[in-house]
């Protein structure tokens, strides 16, 4: 996707291709120096090195380069941990006492290719390997352990009971229960928002944005996070499973609270297009630096997979 911004050409698909091969060396390199050969370690690397977006990790490399200007080691150290924490998240999202589903990534979840209890033990360990790498690495280069632990406390924030577990506690209670918008955009906000904005907030405050850019920046996360979760709604009723490497229609089989069982497919459209124009509008007080976030915006929800 090549983009026109500010009259500048940005090649999305080059920077996502980039940013990608950075991470999976990161996390690669990091899966061996922290973990002991054997099954554990297999499935770790099996759920996380099976090709996802990368979408939280690169969205915390562009938010610091929104401010720098260039990347850096720590933000791609702290991008990665965000990652291990939503692979932990997705092995145990599938298993059978939750959504139960046997594909994932384009591949055969975990728990299928291993057994249930490897993939809760992989789900585990890539979780305390996040914070692991955060307080090991992260120090090497950021500037002063108070930033790293603020960091720390708010990735954990966003990850926990206050967070994205709340929010998938919430998902799985409501199942066949029909919950207001509101409601529903608080779950959403919990289970998928909380974890996208942690990782744009930290690649902002590695950076050393001030109070302002942090702000806008954090706000930009929330709308790109529900427009992220509207459109991962959608995708789950008129998706291609080929392409998705995931099962679709299996929100609808389980009764689950979306966007589209909730306001219809073309209502859920327009209100994802809505929430990226005021992404793109918090946007406005950065310059060009800004165009990866701003063609990040875009490509949330013309995403076909
Ligand atoms: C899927 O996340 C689960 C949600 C939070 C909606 P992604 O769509 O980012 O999954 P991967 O990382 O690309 O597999
Ligand atoms: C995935 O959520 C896990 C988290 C967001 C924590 P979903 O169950 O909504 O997403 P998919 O469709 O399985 O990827
Ligand atoms: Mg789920
Ligand atoms: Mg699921």
């Amino acid at each position: 996707m090549t983009l026109n911004f500010n009259h500048n050409i940005f090649d999305l698909n080059n920077y996502l291709k980039e940013k990608r091969a950075v991470i999976n060396e990161k996390i690669t390199f990091y899966i061996q120096k922290y973990t002991s050969s054997g099954r554990l370690s297999d499935a770790m690397r099996y759920a996380v090195m099976a090709g996802g977006k990368r979408l939280r990790p690169i969205l915390c490399i562009a938010a610091g380069e929104t401010v720098l200007g260039v990347s850096d080691d720590h933000l791609v150290a702290a991008g990665c941990a965000v990652e291990f924490i939503h692979t932990y998240s997705l092995i145990h999202d599938d298993l059978p006492a939750m959504d139960d589903d046997s594909l994932r990534r384009g591949n055969p979840t975990c728990h299928v290719a291993f057994d249930e209890a490897t993939a809760i033990l992989a789900g585990d360990a890539l979780l305390t390997l996040a914070f692991e790498v955060l307080s090991v690495e992260m120090p090497r280069c950021a500037d002063t352990v108070a930033d790293c632990l603020k960091i720390i406390g708010m990735i954990s924030k966003a990850a926990g009971a206050r967070g994205m577990v709340e929010g998938q506690m919430r998902d799985m209670s409501s199942e066949g229960r029909l919950l207001s918008l509101a409601a529903l955009e608080s779950l959403h906000g919990l289970k998928t928002g909380a974890l996208i904005t942690a990782s744009d907030e930290t690649g902002a405050l590695l950076a050393g944005a001030d109070e302002r850019q942090q702000t806008h920046l954090k706000e930009y996360a929330r709308l790109l996070g529900t427009a992220f979760q509207v459109t991962d709604d959608i995708l789950n009723v008129e998706g291609d499973p080929v392409v998705m490497g995931k099962a679709v229609g299996t929100d609808a089989a389980k009764k689950k609270n979306t966007y589209p069982a909730l306001m219809g497919l073309s209502a859920s459209r327009e209100k994802a297009r809505h929430l990226i124009d005021d992404a793109l509008r918090t946007l406005d007080i950065f310059d060009t630096k800004a165009d990866p976030l701003r063609a990040i915006a875009a490509y949330v929800i013309e995403r076909d997979k």
